[in-house]
């Protein structure tokens, strides 16, 4: 007992003081650095815990991506291989994760997170370091104002509360709006604060806002409060596990108005957690897996064959992540930090899933499209699609 745990503490401080080769693995192969070695790229994602799926859609997809490249010959003649760490669904854990990824594994970018706040506790630590960090799917603003090392594939949370606001209050005609707010989440304090002022700002009233913190069994006492103003809908910027427990306990109180959110509402266990309670319900998403666009549809098939489930949202963007790095990888012709910075920095009119990527100067993809999404007999259906500079077409009008 005694001589293991001597063994295992020279053998930390051995690798402490040769500053931690990067692990081999029984594939058997060699170091990011190498010309012909693998490029090793980290991925630090929810697996586990509150968010369990948006973790897990995205690593299916990013290996998705990075098999296909892979089997097409790698990245200058190197193939990719990705170090994945689970961070629990928590902030703290993902710092921890990339630190990891970073300092021990040596990895030349990284990819994730999904939460708002998740991104940003890792994207300070990236940006110290110099390493590249591509969020799929974090929309808060700030995730990408952390440095000129943190990028991402998806549309921004001013936009989307925008977009959301423009269709309530234009398109359905809705004007007396409640929000409920998970107070503890970057992504849901700031998209709440985005769709707040852009339905006021076209005439809609928010006749009450009220909070409560992810993770939380019981919103009885926040929806009593709300009953009382009589909105019209309730708009939920809040997180699949928390919005399905929402509308079982709104119908259970007799309050029978809409739902609507954003896209993080986005899992295969929405409706498998809220079931009827959300029906009608809807919310602003990435893409539409049922989109007649070619890109689209091969990734869906592929995605299909591969693991027998429809890809969501989370997948789409991070298949386009994974991609658009490969790309990058290949036009800097290295893997150091600012030349792949540079690379990442120079991504114009890549043909994505989810639309064509075009980065701008804040690292963020422009003109990108949203869909909004529609629970219909316990199934998501198409509602509207919101292109980059207008309004939400009005249904069955013009
Ligand atoms: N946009 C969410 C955030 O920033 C994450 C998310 C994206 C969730 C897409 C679901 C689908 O926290």
């Amino acid at each position: 007992m005694k001589r293991n745990l001597l063994v295992a503490l020279t053998c930390a401080l051995a690798l402490a003081f040769l500053g931690c080769p990067p692990k081999t693995e029984s594939t058997g192969t060699t170091t990011s650095s190498g010309a012909e070695g693998e490029i090793l790229v980290g991925e630090y994602g929810s697996l586990t815990g509150g968010q369990a799926t948006f973790g897990n859609s995205t690593h299916t997809a990013i290996m998705l991506a990075v098999d296909g490249i892979n089997a097409a010959g790698g990245v200058n003649g190197r193939k990719i291989r990705i170090q994945t760490e689970d961070d629990q669904s928590k902030a703290e854990e993902a710092a921890n994760t990339v630190t990891k990824l970073i300092s021990q594994d040596r990895v030349v970018a990284v990819l994730g997170e999904v939460a708002s706040s998740n991104s940003l506790a890792a994207a300070p630590i990236c940006q110290a370091n110099k390493v590249p960090m591509i969020t799929p799917s974090s929309t808060n603003p700030s995730v990408t104002q952390k440095g000129d090392y943190i990028f991402r594939m998806c549309f921004l949370d001013d936009y989307q509360g925008a977009a959301m606001a423009r269709y309530i209050h234009n398109t359905l005609g809705l004007n007396k709006v409640a929000v409920l707010i998970d107070n503890k989440s970057d992504y849901s304090t700031g998209l709440a604060k985005y769709f707040t002022e852009a339905f006021t700002s076209i005439g809609g009233q928010i006749v009450a806002t009220q909070s409560f913190t992810s993770g939380d069994a019981d919103f009885r006492a926040q929806l009593t409060a709300i009953r009382t103003t009589n909105p019209q809908l309730i708009y939920i910027p809040a997180y699949y596990n928390d919005v399905g427990q929402i509308a079982i306990q709104a119908r259970d109180l007799g309050m029978n108005m809409p739902l609507a959110g954003g896209d993080g509402w986005e899992s295969p266990k929405l409706i498998e957690i809220g079931g009827k309670a959300l029906e009608g319900c809807f919310y602003s998403n990435h893409y539409f897996p049922g989109d007649p666009d070619p890109a689209v549809r091969d990734f869906v098939e592929k995605y299909k064959q591969r693991y027998g489930a429809t890809p969501d949202a989370l997948a789409a963007l991070a298949y386009d992540a994974a991609r658009v790095l490969a790309e990058a990888i290949k036009r800097a012709g290295k893997t150091d930090g600012p030349a792949l910075r540079d690379a990442i920095a120079q991504t114009k009119g890549f043909k994505g899933v989810t639309g064509t990527i075009n980065l701008g100067p804040d690292r963020n993809p422009e003109g990108k499209t949203l869909v909004i999404v529609e629970v219909k007999n316990l199934a998501l259906a198409l509602k509207a699609k919101v292109e980059p500079a207008g309004a939400a077409p009005a249904t069955g009008t013009h």
